[in-house]
């Protein structure tokens, strides 16, 4: 039976560690702002923010929240984007995701200041991530690798199978850059089971509950799973199927409860590391 990774508990550490950093940095007469916004009334997406927000205060953090109409423009949002750009008591901005129809989020995130870009979405810092020099990593595979290095997990010389391809960049260059040997697979990857069987060590990343069955599973395997999604009665479940794939895992993130908690906690730590990159004096 797999070992259950809590990421209620790694999380927790992460952020007292964030909230000690902030309490020194306040010290210094520097309070670490985060603006978030959010555009249109998607219940996701309000869940998400109240949870970013309740994280700051928990922090110390500073932040304001942008809650704008579904029929905001393109014009008006750029316009916000580079207002925050400039204010001097915002450190890092993030526009939840995803916007309404009709804006065109892409557009969105190239206007965020790369320095306040704390989602670690802008060109310029997904091309330093590919680079292996960065200043900020994309939250949910940050979290995944602080996770793995809390559960003393090595990915050195292991085949890590990453299923997914939104936003999955970022995952698979950490994992590359600590040595792992990575395969990327979506939904137009040939004989999928036949693949992530290889994986020592499996990150799913699709949105679709029940994807990973036992059979694509190989024995002792560590299971990531980053998918948030609701099954046929409503409930928050991941991609993985879990009762199927708990027994055979060495280790195993649960949904709710593992990657999503580190999302949020790495979103602080960005966010103090934006802080201290816009202060000249340190
Ligand atoms: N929507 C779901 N997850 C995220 C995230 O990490 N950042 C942003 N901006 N939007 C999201």
């Amino acid at each position: 039976m797999a070992t259950r990774i809590d990421g209620k508990a790694v999380s927790a550490k992460v952020r007292e560690e964030v909230a000690k950093e902030v309490a020194a940095l306040k010290e210094q007469g520097i309070c670490p702002g985060l603006a978030v916004v959010i555009v249109g009334d998607d219940p996701a997406s309000r869940i998400y923010v109240n949870n970013k927000k309740k994280a700051c205060q928990a922090t110390g953090i500073y932040s304001e929240e942008y809650a704008l109409p579904a029929e905001t423009t393109q014009e008006e949002l750029l316009a916000l984007v580079d207002k925050l750009n400039h204010k001097k008591d915002i450190h890092g901005i993030l526009v939840q995701s995803p916007l309404p129809k009709g804006l065109d989020e892409e557009a969105v995130v190239e206007a965020i200041d790369p320095k306040k870009d704390v989602d670690a979405f802008h060109a310029y810092n997904v091309g330093k991530i590919m680079l292996g020099d960065y200043q900020f990593l994309p939250c949910t595979p940050a979290g995944i690798m602080e996770l793995l290095k809390a559960y003393d997990i090595s990915v050195e010389g292991k085949r890590c199978v990453v299923i997914g391809r939104s936003n999955i960049v970022g995952m698979a260059m950490l994992l590359l850059h600590q040595n792992g040997t990575v395969t990327v697979c979506h939904s137009r990857t040939k004989d999928l089971p036949e693949v992530t069987r290889q994986a020592d060590i499996l990150v799913s990343a699709v949105g679709k509950s029940h994807f990973v069955t036992a059979d694509m599973v190989q024995p002792r395997a560590v299971v990531i799973d980053v998918g948030m999604n609701r099954d046929e009665n409503g409930k928050l479940c991941g991609d993985v199927d879990f009762d199927q794939v708990e027994p055979i895992a060495s280790y195993i993130t649960p949904v709710p409860g593992g990657v999503g908690p580190m999302t949020i906690a790495m979103l602080l730590k960005n966010t103090v590391t934006a802080a201290k990159m816009q202060d000249q004096s340190l």
